[in-house]
């Protein structure tokens, strides 16, 4: 909150310093015209005075996880949908999103390069789409219990030969928590067995009614390793960022989210970050998680070099003193030093933070021998 003296205050009231002198005087205050007030004195004189404080939004930049942001309306433009593969293990979620960079991305585009990248960007219809390979449901829990809010829509892959199980019920939870809209892949239909109205008849337990039985979720019959259905499911995808009109400010600092990172032997840390708002620029300084760094350089998901990465672009980077998690937000600052200082500020607590965890496990070992 700001501090004012009392001249200054008199100023912005349109009154004379004598005049809020003698306030303050009556509040048991001596003050002199050049005297700092502090908010709670500042609110105090304003409403002997009628006037409202507009509260100050405090924005603490240390705390990068809380942090608000906002956008005029006017600054904001389309961006890309960011979906998520989810369901049970082993129902073809891994075949359906390579099936979909096949069908959408030539060879020679990737330049026969096949970098693993653990999110990537399709074109339908002059559309672009950003999938997300979450690597297992233990990565997605652990941004969902961070807050972290990745995805836009949720395509929730249900093998047509098997039925909801147990990390079915799991991402629809997700997928609820998170209220995004859910697509239905049905997918094996190419399966002996295949039984889809038995998925469909499943489902309506959780809500997910499809327009054959009155409701409105959208369900895709497809097989994945036939490759067929796929264009229809991003016909739907398309169908539904439309009606959602996903949004973002190209014209501000980056932030998002780490989508994985390790650290590589020769290039040293390397993250795949998403960016949620603002454009990601190489040589940016940026605080990541409990780490900071400039970004040396930027991969696409094709494997090629780029300079900037706008909104719902995934982008692999380079530069980061130390190996973030998936799940970390990332923010940019413009000013290098702030973004060092906060990053150092964060590792000293992340260090005490497990030294502490330490200690409670030796002196817990301690008790555990008594
Ligand atoms: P996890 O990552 O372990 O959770 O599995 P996943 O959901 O990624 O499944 P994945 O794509 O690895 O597929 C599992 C198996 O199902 C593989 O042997 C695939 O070839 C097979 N499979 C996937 N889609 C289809 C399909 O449409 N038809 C048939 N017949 N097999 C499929
Ligand atoms: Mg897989």
């Amino acid at each position: 909150a700001g501090s004012l003296t009392v001249g200054e205050l008199a100023q912005k009231l349109n009154k004379d310093s004598s005049e809020i002198i003698k306030k303050l005087m009556m509040l048991g205050v001596m003050a002199t015209k050049n005297q700092d007030l502090d908010a709670d004195s500042i609110e105090l004189i304003c409403g002997e005075f009628n006037v409202e404080v507009e509260e100050e939004v405090i924005v603490d930049e240390t705390d990068i996880e809380n942090m608000t942001f906002d956008d005029n309306p006017e600054d904001l433009q389309e961006r890309p949908a960011v979906v998520t593969i989810m369901g049970h293990v082993d129902h073809g979620k891994t075949t359906l999103l390579d099936s979909i960079r096949n069908t959408k991305v030539t060879e020679g585009e990737a330049g026969g390069i096949t970098q693993h990248i653990g999110a990537y960007q399709v074109e339908e219809n002059d559309k672009k789409i950003t999938f997300l390979d979450t690597p297992g449901h233990a990565a997605f829990t652990s941004m969902r219990s961070r807050g972290a809010q990745v995805t836009d829509i949720a395509i929730l892959v249900v093998a047509a030969d098997d039925g909801v199980m147990p990390q079915t019920r799991e991402a629809i939870n997700h997928a609820k928590a998170a209220e995004v809209p859910i697509i239905v892949a049905v997918n094996k239909m190419d399966k002996e067995g295949a039984n889809p109205d038995r998925i469909m008849q499943e489902l309506m337990e959780y809500e997910l009614i499809s327009e054959d039985f009155g409701g409105e979720t959208i369900f895709v019959k497809m097989s994945a390793v036939k490759g067929e259905g796929i264009d229809e499911l991003l016909e739907m995808i398309v169908l539904v960022s439309e009606m959602e009109e996903f949004k973002a400010n190209p014209d501000r600092p980056a932030y998002g989210t780490v989508i994985e990172a390790e650290l590589d032997k020769g290039r040293g840390p390397v993250a795949t970050l998403l960016v949620q708002n603002g454009t990601l620029k190489v040589s940016d300084s940026l605080v990541v998680g409990n780490t900071y760094g400039r970004v040396r350089a930027m991969v696409n998901d094709l494997g090629r070099r780029v300079k900037t990465a706008a909104p719902s672009t995934p982008v692999e980077i380079t530069g980061l003193n130390n190996v973030p998690q998936a799940g970390d937000r990332f923010l940019v600052f413009e000013d290098e030093k702030k973004a060092r200082s906060i990053g150092e500020a964060r590792a000293q607590k992340q260090i005490e933070a497990d030294r502490s965890a330490t200690a409670r496990v030796s002196l817990d070992d301690l008790f555990d021998q008594i």
